[in-house]
């Protein structure tokens, strides 16, 4: 990267001190992160989020998603900036909240709504975190799918009775965290296509469903497949699959182990030297993976798949241009959430940092 860029990056950084704080997601780029004061995964930079009264500024190193649901947990004169706003979310975007209406619609005709609680992955709109809240549901991470998904089954008699979940907006987590983790049968989860009329879905699908999970999904972790683990496997003998569970059912069930970004980095601290491992998630966080780890064999699920294009939106000329823009007494790129969402989706933010664990 221009080492002029990184130079003003950080003279710009040393100005506003204090008075500024920059959280990296771990997808981003290395000429980004090196400026984050915390870097993690987006439970961990949400909590970081709503920990620092003091910085007038936060500055989100990440994608849009991530800059509302920290503008949701800061004080109301802290200001989030995201250097890209074009930073969205394939996923998130999968999800818009008049059809996440539509399909409540459905469930209460269908006669199930009363006994469904939503769940919202932290990969979604405010608007439809704040449809979460006023329905007495949680926003969940990947780290936490599972304590989360427990909580809702409790809110509506536990995993043994009718009770349902409507998941959203990433089939996979729903799915994989409901098979894989609580035990529910593949059978058990139904797939609610917002683009066609009742979701795809009859009155008796919906009543015989345990989870409702909406059809969406993550385009980069979708693209790996279980012939990735199997060529992997073949290519490099002894290796440790480890896989982010945004991939589909049947790549986490190849692989030998499934979690979030932290699950991965922790694994990998912690793995013994000279082993091998292939890492089936964004490549930025491989690469750094790889080059951290010398001690360690690393390799990436699939060689032709990339980066989340969204998140490498914020490179270095972006953020120079914000932290630059904040010495100059200028808030450009403010992420702002609306009260009356931002009430409720702190509710169902808020039952999450709740949860257990
Ligand atoms: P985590 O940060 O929760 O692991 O999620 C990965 C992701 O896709 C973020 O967009
Ligand atoms: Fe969205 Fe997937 Fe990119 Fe995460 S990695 S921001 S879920 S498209």
């Amino acid at each position: 990267s221009d080492p002029d860029l990184a130079e003003r990056a950080r003279a710009a950084r040393a100005a506003l001190g204090d008075s500024a704080f920059v959280l990296g997601h771990h997808y981003q780029r290395d000429e980004v992160i090196q400026f984050a004061d915390v870097t993690g995964d987006s439970f961990k930079l949400a909590r970081e989020a709503a920990a620092r009264p003091a910085a007038e500024h936060v500055v989100f190193c990440g994608v849009h998603f991530m800059a509302e649901s920290a503008d949701i947990l800061t004080a109301p004169d802290q200001k989030v900036v995201l250097p890209d706003l074009a930073a969205g979310c394939s996923m998130a975007d999968m999800a818009a909240i008049d059809q996440v209406e539509e399909a409540w619609a459905v469930l209460s005709d269908a006669g199930v709504a009363e006994r469904t609680v939503p769940v919202t992955y932290m990969n979604s709109s405010a608007a439809i975190k704040a449809f979460t809240g006023r329905h007495g549901g949680t926003v969940c991470t990947s780290s936490n799918a599972q304590v989360a998904l427990r909580w809702a089954f409790d809110q509506v008699g536990g995993e043994d009775g009718d009770g349902k979940v409507l998941f959203m907006p990433d089939q996979h987590l729903g799915r994989n965290t409901a098979v894989l983790q609580l035990g529910l049968r593949p059978e058990d989860c139904v797939v609610y296509d917002p683009r066609r009329p009742g979701g795809g879905l009859a009155p008796h699908e919906l009543e015989a469903a345990r989870m409702v999970l909406w059809r969406g999904h993550c385009s980069v972790h979708g693209r790996f497949s279980a012939r990735n683990v199997a060529e992997v496997r073949e290519r490099v003998p002894g290796v440790t699959v480890l896989v982010h569970p945004e991939c589909t059912h049947e790549v986490v069930t190849a692989a030998d182990m499934v979690g979030s970004t932290e699950y991965i980095i922790r694994a990998l601290d912690a793995a013994a030297p000279g082993s091998s491992w292939a890492i089936g998630t964004e490549l930025n966080l491989v690469r750094r993976l790889a080059r951290t780890h010398p001690e360690l064999d690393v390799h990436y699920l699939d060689s032709t798949v990339c980066f989340c294009s969204t998140m490498n939106r914020i490179d270095l000329p972006h953020l120079v241009w914000t932290l630059e823009s904040l010495v100059q007494g200028r808030t450009v790129n403010r992420v702002v959430v609306d009260a009356d969402d931002a009430h409720w989706a702190r509710v169902a933010l808020d039952q999450m940092l709740a949860l257990p664990g």
